[in-house]
């Protein structure tokens, strides 16, 4: 590879994106491709941390504003500390969920000014975008029934998991070359191969 390649992984709480990561570390290991796997909100000590605030229940009085900017200050650490270095290195950087994220919960889903949520993200990415994004679907009833409601976040109403989604469609839309749509409700193996089939394409591309 030429330069990093930058791919994030998007959906619903219980959509099978840690399967699906693990299935594409795997499978750039075998073809000799230097990866790492990173996650959001978190992924450095100061991430973590800020995870803590954000995920535990008995912050139940936090404003949406303060989760969005508290989601974007994990970010900015995580792109300074891992995934620029990383992508300078040419590495393959996988996370589990980035930006995209805050544009579904924060925005679609919390009712946060989309450009206002874009604005503070484009600062803490500072021009580190994903090169290709992935939004695992399925209904939030699904999420809902693979995964049973443990954190903050998780214990939002369907309604707002509903508006979720409906944003993370909306991004595929306002982003067709970056953001493919890959239904979750099919087996770990199916939906792995839709997923290499994109980066296959591409990885050929840029040799
Ligand atoms: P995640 O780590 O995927 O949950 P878990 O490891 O418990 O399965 O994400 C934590 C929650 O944070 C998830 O419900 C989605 C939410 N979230 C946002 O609301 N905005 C964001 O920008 C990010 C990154 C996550």
């Amino acid at each position: 590879m030429k330069k990093g390649l930058f791919i994030t992984l998007e959906g619903l709480d219980g959509a099978g994106k840690t399967t699906q990561i693990a299935l594409i570390e795997e499978k750039a290991r075998q073809l000799g491709l230097d990866a790492i796997v990173t996650k959001e909100p978190g992924g450095t000590p100061v991430g973590d941390a800020i995870r803590m605030l954000l995920l535990d229940p008995c912050y139940s009085e936090m404003t949406v504003l303060t989760e969005a900017l508290l989601y974007a200050a994990s970010r900015a650490q995580l792109v300074h500390d891992v995934i620029r270095p990383a992508l300078q290195q040419n590495k393959l950087v996988i996370c589990d969920r980035f930006l995209d994220s805050s544009l579904a919960y924060q925005a679609a889903g919390g009712g946060l000014d989309y450009d206002f949520v874009w604005q503070i993200n484009r600062q803490a990415v500072d021009g580190c975008l994903p090169d290709l994004t992935f939004v695992l679907d399925l209904s939030p009833e699904e999420s809902r029934a693979r995964q049973p409601a443990r954190d903050r976040m998780e214990q939002k109403t369907l309604a707002f998991h509903r508006r979720v989604r409906e944003g993370f469609l909306a991004l595929a839309e306002k982003f067709p070359h970056r953001v493919h749509i890959i239904d979750a409700c099919r087996s770990p193996e199916e939906v792995f191969s839709e997923i290499w089939e994109y980066m296959s394409r591409h990885l050929a591309a840029r040799r």
